[in-house]
C-alpha cells in the first residue's frame, strides 16, 4: 500500500447536532461563529471565557459548562474541537474523542487532532475552503508555513471573487479574462473600521480589504464576528468587548493599545459594530492615535441605527409621515443629570426617533415621551440582533411596548424605533 498523506475534504452538516468545544479563549472564540453559523449546539467547557465568548453564553447561542474538562464531556458529540492552551487537557481530549471514534480538532498541535479546520470564507452563498495538502507537518524545505499559506490561496480566491472577475468568468465560461491576485502589503498606522451591524456582508468593500492587510485586529462584540474566522493565522485578534452592566475593556486600555501595536510597527485595524463615529468612541481613538503621530484611516460604517431598522423592514422616513429621524443614546434614563438628551422636546415631534442602548430604559422611555405630548398610541417596534440569524422584532405602542418586551425577554443588542414610520413595515 502506498504512504497516504492527504487529509480528505468534507463538509459536515451541523445543524442541530452536539459540538463540544474545550476551551473558550482567543482560539475559541474566532472558531465559535462559524460553528454557531452552522446551526451547530454548542457546548463549552471553560472555566474562562473571553468576554465575547461569555456574551454568547449569555445570549445563550453556546452552553456554557464553567468549569474544567473531564473524562464524559464528549458523549453524544458529532464534532469536537479541543482549543485550551494546555497541551495535557488537549490530549486527554483528543483521547476521548478518538476513543468514541469522534473528529476532533486539536488548536495547539494540528497533527495530533484526527480533525482540521481549514482556511474558510462565505461568498455569495458559496463555502470556500482551503486546507493543507499534507497531514503531517512539512519541514520548511517541503512546505512548511503550510497554515499561512493556506489563508493566503483563500484570501487571494475570495479578493479574485471579489474583484468581480469570478462572476465575469461565471457568467461567460469561455471568457479568458483573468485578474491577478491582490498582493497584500504591509500599510503604517490604524484603520477605524465600521463593521456594519453583524452580518459579514454588510462591511464595506474597503473595510474588508484593509481587515485582510491587518497584523493586529481589535475588535467588540457587535459588528461582523464571523470575519474574524476568515484571518489568517498570523493575525493577533484582541477582544476589547465591552458587555453591558458585565466585563468590558476600558477606554483608555483600548485606545493604549492601538497605539502600542501601531508603535511596533503593526497594521491595526479597530473593527467595530456598526459606524465608528456613531455612539463608537472611534473619535477617541483617533485622538490618542493622532496625539502619538500615528496615521489614521477611518472607515465609515452601516451605522445599526439605519440598518437595523432598513433590514426589519422599517423606513426611517416617509413621505407624509416623518421628515425627520433622530439618533438618540438611551443608556441613561430621561431625567438623570448626566443625559445630555432632551427628551421634552423629543416628544414635540412627529417624526422618527430612533434610540441605541435603550433596552434597559424602555419603559421610563417610553413614560416620558407620553407625559411630554407624545401619542400613547405612536408604533414602536424593538429589533434584537438586527442582521444575525436571531433577529426578534417586537412591536407595540408608546403605551404598550414596554410590557410586550418585558413579556418577549427583548435584550440588548436592539435599536428601538418609535413612529409612524414602524406601521409602514409590511
Ligand atoms: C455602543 S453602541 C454602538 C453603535 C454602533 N457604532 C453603530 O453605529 O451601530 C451599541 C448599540 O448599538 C445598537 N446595535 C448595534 N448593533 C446592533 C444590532 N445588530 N442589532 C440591534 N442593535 C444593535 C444597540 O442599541 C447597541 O446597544
Amino acid at each position: 500500500m502506498p504512504q497516504v498523506d492527504t487529509p480528505y475534504l468534507a463538509g459536515l452538516d451541523l445543524r442541530d447536532r452536539r459540538v463540544v468545544v474545550v476551551g473558550g479563549g482567543i482560539v475559541a472564540q474566532r472558531r465559535l461563529p462559524n460553528l454557531l453559523d452552522a446551526g451547530a449546539l454548542v457546548e463549552l467547557v471553560s472555566p474562562e471565557a473571553t468576554p465575547a465568548v461569555e456574551g454568547m453564553a449569555q445570549a445563550e447561542e453556546l452552553r456554557w459548562h464553567q468549569r474544567r474538562y473531564r473524562e464524559g464531556d464528549l458523549d453524544g458529540a458529532w464534532y469536537v474541537l479541543a482549543l485550551t492552551n494546555d497541551a495535557e487537557v488537549n490530549a486527554a481530549v483528543v483521547a476521548e474523542a478518538t476513543g468514541r471514534r469522534i473528529f476532533c480538532v486539536r488548536a495547539d498541535d494540528g497533527t495530533a487532532g484526527t480533525a482540521s479546520t481549514p482556511a474558510s470564507a462565505e461568498w455569495n452563498g458559496l463555502r470556500i475552503a482551503v486546507a493543507s495538502g499534507h497531514l503531517t507537518r512539512r519541514s520548511p524545505t517541503s512546505g512548511g508555513r503550510d497554515p499561512i499559506r493556506v489563508a493566503s490561496v483563500r484570501d487571494g480566491v475570495l479578493d479574485w471573487l471579489r474583484s468581480g472577475a469570478g462572476e465575469r468568468l461565471l457568467n461567460h465560461p469561455d471568457s479568458r479574462s483573468r485578474t491577478a491576485l491582490t498582493e497584500s502589503t504591509t500599510l503604517p498606522g490604524v484603520a477605524l473600521v465600521g463593521g456594519g451591524p453583524g452580518d459579514p456582508e454588510l462591511i464595506t468593500v474597503r473595510g474588508r480589504r484593509l481587515l485582510g492587510q491587518a497584523d493586529v485586529v481589535v475588535v467588540d462584540r457587535l459588528g461582523p464576528r464571523a470575519l474574524l474566522g476568515e484571518l489568517a493565522p498570523n493575525v493577533e485578534v484582541i477582544d476589547a468587548t465591552k458587555l453591558p452592566r458585565g466585563r468590558f475593556m476600558a477606554q483608555e486600555a483600548i485606545n493604549a493599545c492601538l497605539v502600542e501595536h501601531a508603535l511596533a510597527g503593526k497594521f491595526v485595524v479597530r473593527l467595530k459594530g456598526g459606524d465608528p463615529y456613531v455612539f463608537g468612541r472611534g473619535s477617541e481613538e483617533l485622538e490618542a492615535c493622532a496625539a502619538a503621530g500615528i496615521p489614521v484611516t477611518v472607515v465609515p460604517g452601516l451605522s445599526s441605527a439605519i440598518a437595523v431598522p432598513a433590514l426589519a423592514g422599517i423606513p426611517l422616513t416617509h413621505r407624509g409621515v416623518a421628515h425627520e429621524a433622530v439618533i438618540v443614546s438611551g443608556h441613561l434614563p430621561p431625567g438623570h443629570p448626566e443625559s445630555l438628551v432632551d427628551w421634552t422636546a423629543l416628544a414635540r415631534l412627529s417624526g422618527t426617533i430612533v434610540v441605541l442602548m435603550g433596552v434597559q430604559n424602555l419603559g421610563v422611555i417610553a413614560l416620558a415621551l407620553r407625559k411630554n405630548g407624545r401619542d400613547g398610541e405612536t408604533p414602536v417596534a424593538v429589533v434584537q440582533d438586527g442582521s444575525m440569524p436571531a433577529e426578534k422584532i417586537t412591536i407595540g405602542t408608546l403605551d404598550s411596548i414596554d410590557d410586550i418586551a418585558q413579556e418577549a425577554g427583548v435584550r440588548a443588542p436592539a435599536i428601538i424605533v418609535i413612529g409612524g414610520v414602524v406601521a409602514q413595515r409590511p
